[in-house]
């Protein structure tokens, strides 16, 4: 039995070097190690042996049909590659299928790269925070009523949840840079809310702050100038008023003059001539303090804008679920 195992390896050998193309290899195949082949003929002749040959014939025959197995797969590698190197200069040839950056990541990475001109630090946090740090250390206990702002997907009993903002990690970066600092942090939020036009359970915000000597409310203005003149590439309008944010004294809601009609009144701006487009204000001294600063020395302001909502003004999108929508009709046009 062993010798004629032997037989037919060395015949699987021999043939293995004379086989030119895919229809030599299915051939090999189907002669050695098909359901009819060399190999399942002999198998049927193992039960005619004693229990003790039977066991040492069986390893015996499990290795040479490995090892002819082992021939068959090389020789198909082979010709595989060998046959998308030397192609046929009449194919058609295939269609590659060629991925792109998805326009939210083209505009972060545009955003990015207006504020780290403006000398600001980037950062992109956690989507994964504690309690304490999208709520308490900015100024928003427990049971106050400024946190039903915020429609939480709370984790683990509240132990953690997905980040509501991400004022989430003013405080942490405050202390990892101490003042004079400036940073954003970019990334994704999550809120338990309906979805329509204007509204995702997750979207992303950029996160401004800036603590020093003299942050103030007219330095802010002008980051909020030059961002948005850069980003939508006009002459842009900015117009401050008043609001509450728990972490913010005085609080602000920001105008921009529409990105459409400039400030004369169109169907987006409502004939208002301006835009919604960010909060801001200048940093609560609680939050200060809970990130160590000396609030008789520094000054901070911070933002928060929807970036979703500023790529939508700038591409004039209708619905903001298209961007998650997976619909390519939409991703390929950007
Ligand atoms: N975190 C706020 C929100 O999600 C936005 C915001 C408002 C951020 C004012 C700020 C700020 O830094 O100063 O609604």
């Amino acid at each position: 039995m062993k010798e004629q195992l032997d037989n037919i390896l060395k015949e699987a050998q021999d043939s293995y070097y004379h086989i030119k193309n895919l229809k030599d290899l299915e051939n090999f195949r189907i002669k050695f190690l098909g359901r009819n082949g060399l190999l399942a003929s002999l198998s049927s002749k193992f039960k005619d042996f004693p229990l003790e040959v039977r066991k040492e014939i069986g390893q015996y025959f499990n290795f040479v049909k490995e090892e002819i197995n082992n021939l068959y797969l090389s020789k198909k590698e082979f010709l595989i590659t060998q046959k998308k190197i030397f192609f046929d200069l009449s194919h058609p040839g295939e269609k590659i299928e060629k991925g792109r950056i998805h326009l939210i990541s083209k505009e972060i990475l545009k955003i990015k790269k207006i504020f780290s001109n403006l000398g600001f630090n980037i950062e992109e946090g956690r989507e994964l925070v504690s309690e304490k740090e999208n709520f308490d250390l900015l100024n928003i206990p427990p049971n106050h009523p400024s946190r039903d702002l915020w429609d939480t997907f709370w984790i683990n009993k509240k132990e953690y949840l997905l980040r509501t903002h991400t004022s989430a990690h003013q405080v942490e970066y405050l202390l990892k840079y101490k003042p004079p600092v400036k940073f954003i942090v970019i990334g994704k939020v999550y809120r338990h809310e309906a979805t329509d036009q204007r509204h995702e359970m997750q979207f992303h915000q950029i996160e401004g702050v800036s603590v020093g000597l003299q942050s103030n409310l007219s330095e802010l203005k002008s980051v909020f100038q030059i961002f948005f003149e850069n980003y939508f590439n006009k002459k842009i309008e900015i117009v401050f008023r008043n609001s509450y944010f728990p972490f913010t004294e005085p609080s602000l809601e920001v105008d921009i003059s529409c990105v459409i009609c400039k400030g004369k009144g169109c169907s987006l701006c409502k004939k208002s001539g301006y835009l919604e487009i960010a909060g801001a204000g200048m940093i609560h001294p609680y939050v200060l303090q809970q990130a160590k600063i000396n609030i008789n020395k520094y000054y901070g302001y911070a933002f928060g804008i929807g970036l979703e909502r500023i790529i939508m003004l700038k591409f004039n999108i209708p619905d903001v679920r298209l961007f998650h929508s997976m619909d390519l009709r939409f991703i390929n046009q950007f």
